[in-house]
């Protein structure tokens, strides 16, 4: 099955309010095309991504609602599409255009884990395990896909 298809599918098990709109503006919008930061710095990187943080972050994660982990891992970097520019921000522009744009319904600790998707846990408003497990696995992947280029994270090198 097509990482497109897999995609589109788990974020439509979720039932979600919103998650239809959600699938259409990914459809329709350069998100199965377009690359992701510099660890997926490759034709189709996002949806790679977003895939690959969702089967990290599922490890070890019975305690945490499924239907959460599919729409935070999967939509965290929804700002790297093109279009949208009236939002700003990384995480800030994923939730802005899943919930404003689409009028996906998150709920709080939803909505931090991808507003907050870059900061470590006591660096968050909140330090839930959803927002926790989010973090590790794009982190996880991050460094996956900078390895897979043979790149060490310059976060890494001056360590
Ligand atoms: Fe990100
Ligand atoms: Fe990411």
């Amino acid at each position: 099955m097509s990482t497109k298809t897999q995609i589109i599918d788990l974020l439509r098990s979720t039932n979600r309010e919103g998650i239809e709109n959600v699938i259409n503006l990914l459809e329709n919008s350069d998100f199965f095309s377009v690359r992701c930061h510099s660890h997926h710095r490759y034709t189709g990187g996002m949806a790679d991504h977003a895939l690959e943080t969702l089967e990290i972050a599922r490890k070890g994660s019975h305690d945490i609602p499924q239907d959460s982990l599919i729409i935070c891992c999967l939509l965290h970097d929804l700002c790297d599409i093109h279009g949208y520019r009236q939002y700003k921000g990384h995480g800030q522009r994923s939730v802005d255009i899943a919930v404003k744009e689409c009028g996906l319904k998150l709920n709080e600790d939803e909505w931090n884990a991808i507003r907050y998707h870059m900061r470590r846990g006591e660096k968050r408003p909140d330090n839930t395990a959803l927002g926790n497990k989010v973090y590790m696995a794009d982190k996880i992947s991050a460094m996956t896909g900078w390895l897979r280029r043979g790149q060490i994270p310059k976060d890494f090198v001056n360590l």
